[in-house]
């Protein structure tokens, strides 16, 4: 079974054919992040409009790689939440339009499950239950896989999302945009002992927070700045990255011993850090459990796992009428249609 998925809920306009939920056709991803670089961050209103300007040609281009027209497609998955509303409703309306015109299945995916989706893609044998931390710009859940439909959430940031907060110290430290590849670029170079940051205290098991952190290399820069010294901007990125790496792998090895889980996974644009692969992977082996880690062209937002997650929401019946909305935030354990307000 072919699924066409369609993402749009960031800077990213992406579409993807992938067969099976696992197969992978053809992945098209055209973003705007070099524009968006130009602000130091997603503006929501350019997103909308660069997804509107080539929506069109990616899935057409998402269709020829994989040597297809809609004819051999099965149904269209899309992202309906969460996200830039502006930006979700592009992708939906074009999916509502297209499953309409060839008169294919619309399956709704929340775009957290199709983060997780993108470990089908790296490990075809993969298969729930697993514990997987997806780190985004937007989210940081530790969260149970029960199932491919069933997810429950052990914890979350109480504040900032890991992402964001790796993309709010870059920009303190004059690093650009998006903040967690210049973040990691900057600290090869740099002494992660030179500073000492908090570790924030939150309340909840397997909850992380990341807002005090990122005031503490507020504070560190401005105190620098005050006294006229130099700021040792490579080590304080190193110290800050340890920091966060260092967080999300204690919390997530804490919920898999508790859980008992056997497979610990990492998803989502932070999932491409290497020191928070490399501390995870530490962790897990001290564990004795398996550490399943997604492709890099698969950390950041793209349409393959959209498809791969449509693929199994169309197994479970998960689909959508005309009606279908796009929606800001919405719980990831929330099937479709979620309940009116
Ligand atoms: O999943 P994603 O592409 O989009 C959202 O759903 O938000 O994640 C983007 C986030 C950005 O905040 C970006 O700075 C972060 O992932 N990111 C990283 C790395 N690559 C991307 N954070 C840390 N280290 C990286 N190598
Ligand atoms: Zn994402």
């Amino acid at each position: 079974m072919k699924i066409l998925g369609i993402e749009s809920s960031c800077d990213e306009t992406a579409a993807a054919v992938v067969e099976g939920g696992r197969t992978v056709l053809s992945n098209v991803v055209a973003s705007s992040v070099e524009e968006q670089a130009l602000y130091g961050g997603v503006v929501p209103e350019i997103a909308s409009r660069r997804h509107i300007e080539s929506i069109s040609q990616v899935v057409q281009k998402a269709l020829a790689d994989a040597h297809l027209t809609m004819d051999g497609v099965d149904a269209v998955a899309v992202t309906y939440a969460p996200g830039l509303i502006g930006a979700v409703l592009v992708g939906v309306n074009f999916a509502k339009g297209l499953s309409f015109a060839a008169n294919k299945p619309l399956v709704p995916v929340h775009h957290l499950r199709g983060h997780v989706a993108s470990l089908y893609l790296t490990h075809p044998e993969l298969r729930p239950p697993f514990l997987c931390l997806v780190a985004s710009g937007g989210h940081c859940h530790f969260v149970r896989v029960d199932g491919y439909t069933t997810f429950t959430v052990l914890g979350r940031t109480v504040d900032d999302a890991a992402g964001e907060a790796f993309d709010k110290v870059a920009r303190t430290l004059g690093l650009g945009y998006p903040g967690g590849p210049a973040v990691s670029k900057a600290a090869e170079t740099g002494d992660p002992t030179a500073y000492r940051l908090p570790t924030p205290h939150v309340e909840g098991r397997y909850n992380v927070s990341f807002s005090g952190l990122k005031t503490a290399v507020l504070n560190v820069a401005n105190t620098a700045e005050m006294k006229g010294e130099a700021l040792d901007v490579p080590s304080l990125a190193a110290a800050f990255q340890h920091k966060v790496a260092e967080i999300l792998a204690e919390k997530l090895a804490l919920a898999a011993a508790d859980t008992g889980a056997k497979t610990v996974c990492l998803a989502g644009g932070v999932a491409a850090n290497t020191l928070l692969r490399q501390k995870v992977q530490q962790k897990v082996d001290t564990l004795g459990a398996r550490l399943a880690l997604p492709k890099l062209i698969y950390c950041g937002d793209n349409a393959a796992m959209i498809a791969a997650q449509g693929y199994y929401e169309l197994q479970a019946g998960h689909t959508a009428g005309a009606g279908l909305n796009g929606y800001a935030s919405l719980p990831m354990e929330q099937g479709y249609p979620p309940p009116t307000p």
